[in-house]
This record gives structure tokens, C-alpha cells and sequence, in this order.
């Protein structure tokens, strides 16, 4: 195991914003008559915001036009957008920025695979967008996660091959693209949700790069 780049998701991984998305497609469901909970929220972790607005629309059994869906889009981002507006640099997660300057000291380049549109803006907001040479998002992509494009992609960026690659994601679909990219995965989260990575930490505290680094070589067959 040769790791030469660490290529981060944004949302529930650098920065907290997964519960933003979450209550702001819930408020969605709602003005629909409709709700949903925290484990449907799961599937739609990683999901591009139309893809999340079919799927919700799906479970709510309610049927829109094109041009509906988008200003339902538009909408659900305007209040995200609220949500996220004073956030600063007290908000990327604890130990994130420390895990940056390991990588950094080891020449282990960095790069991001997201699947918002936004990311750009909140990275700029908690001071962290120098700190990536690549930024793939969700205006780069064609196919979302789990397709490994947005992972892919952020290699050829990086010019590093896949099998050198760690990804640090918190959403199943993200560790699927991952896998389906052929990189090593880190899960952050619950270890049930994300059973397919090769190591799952609940979050960057309490954790070097390195132990990280010693529980994948246990744990994974190479
Ligand atoms: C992903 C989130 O990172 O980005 C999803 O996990 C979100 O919840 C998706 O829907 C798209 O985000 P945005 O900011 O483009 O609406
Ligand atoms: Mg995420």
C-alpha cells in the first residue's frame, strides 16, 4: 500500500453541512405533506441536489414538471444557502484541518470529490479551498456517486493512479464510487451504514493519518 493522495468529500466529512442538507430537504418534504426520516436521509447522502429532489418526490408519491422540479431546486437552495451563510472557520470538523497539514508534510496531495455545487463556497467560507489542488464538484461531473467519475476524475487532476488513493466519505454511495474507482476508502460514520469501507472512524478526532494508515494494512487483503 502506496498512498500518494487523500481525496476528501465535502459534506459530512470536511464540513457539517449534511444536517443542513437534510433539514432543508425535509422542510421540502414537508410544505409536500410529506416526511421523512433520519435512515431515508441516508440515501440521499452524496446524491446531486435533482437526483435527491426525484427521489424524495418518489417516496412522497407526488408527480411535478420539469419546471417545477427546478424552482423546487431552487428553492431548497435558497434555504440552504440561509443555513450555511455564517458559517466560518470554526466549522470545518475537528482534526480536519490537522489531517491537511500531515498530508501535506508527507507530500501526499489533496484533492475534492463532491457532488455539490456549492462546495467551492463553503470551502472559500471555512478558509480550507487553498488547501485543495483539485476541486472536483457537482458542476464537473456527469455521473454522480456511486459512479467513480467524481473520484476519477480528482486522480487524473492529482496525476496519481487510482490504487494509491485514499477517500474519505460519509455516505454509501460515496463509498461505492469509491470502490467502484478502485481507491481505498475511509467511512466517517457509523460502521453499520458504511460496512463496505475499509475503515470506518466516527470522525478525525483522537486519530492520526497514521494509525489510520496501520488499521487499513490489518484490515485490508491485498
Ligand atoms: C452532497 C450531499 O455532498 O451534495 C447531498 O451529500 C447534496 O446531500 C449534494 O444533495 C448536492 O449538493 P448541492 O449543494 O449542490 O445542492
Ligand atoms: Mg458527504
Amino acid at each position: 500500500m502506496e498512498i500518494k493522495a487523500c481525496i476528501f468529500d465535502l459534506d459530512g466529512v470536511i464540513v457539517d453541512t449534511a444536517k443542513y442538507h437534510f433539514a432543508s430537504w425535509r422542510r421540502m418534504a414537508n410544505e409536500l405533506g410529506f416526511d421523512f426520516k433520519s435512515k431515508e436521509n441516508e440515501r440521499l447522502k452524496g446524491v446531486s441536489r435533482m437526483g435527491s429532489l426525484n427521489l424524495i418526490l418518489e417516496w412522497a408519491g407526488v408527480e411535478k414538471t420539469e419546471e417545477e422540479k427546478k424552482a423546487l431546486a431552487v428553492k431548497k437552495n435558497d434555504w440552504y444557502l440561509e443555513m450555511v451563510e455564517n458559517m466560518n472557520s470554526d466549522e470545518a470538523l475537528d482534526g480536519v484541518a490537522k489531517l491537511l497539514d500531515t498530508l501535506e508534510s508527507k507530500n501526499i496531495k489533496i484533492a475534492l470529490g463532491s457532488a455539490s455545487r456549492n462546495a467551492e463556497l463553503l470551502l472559500k467560507k471555512i478558509g480550507l479551498h487553498s488547501r485543495f489542488e483539485v476541486i472536483i464538484d457537482g458542476n464537473k461531473v456527469t455521473k454522480g456517486k456511486p459512479d467513480p467519475e467524481t473520484f476519477q476524475k480528482a486522480a487524473d487532476g492529482l496525476g496519481v493512479e487510482a490504487k494509491h488513493c485514499i477517500v474519505f466519505e460519509d455516505a454509501t454511495k460515496g463509498i461505492q464510487a469509491a470502490i467502484a474507482a478502485g481507491m481505498y476508502t475511509v467511512g466517517i460514520g457509523n460502521a453499520d451504514v458504511l460496512s463496505k469501507a475499509n475503515v470506518v472512524i466516527p470522525n478525525f478526532n483522537n486519530i492520526s493519518f497514521d494509525e489510520i494508515l496501520e488499521i487499513m494494512a490489518a484490515t485490508t487483503k491485498s
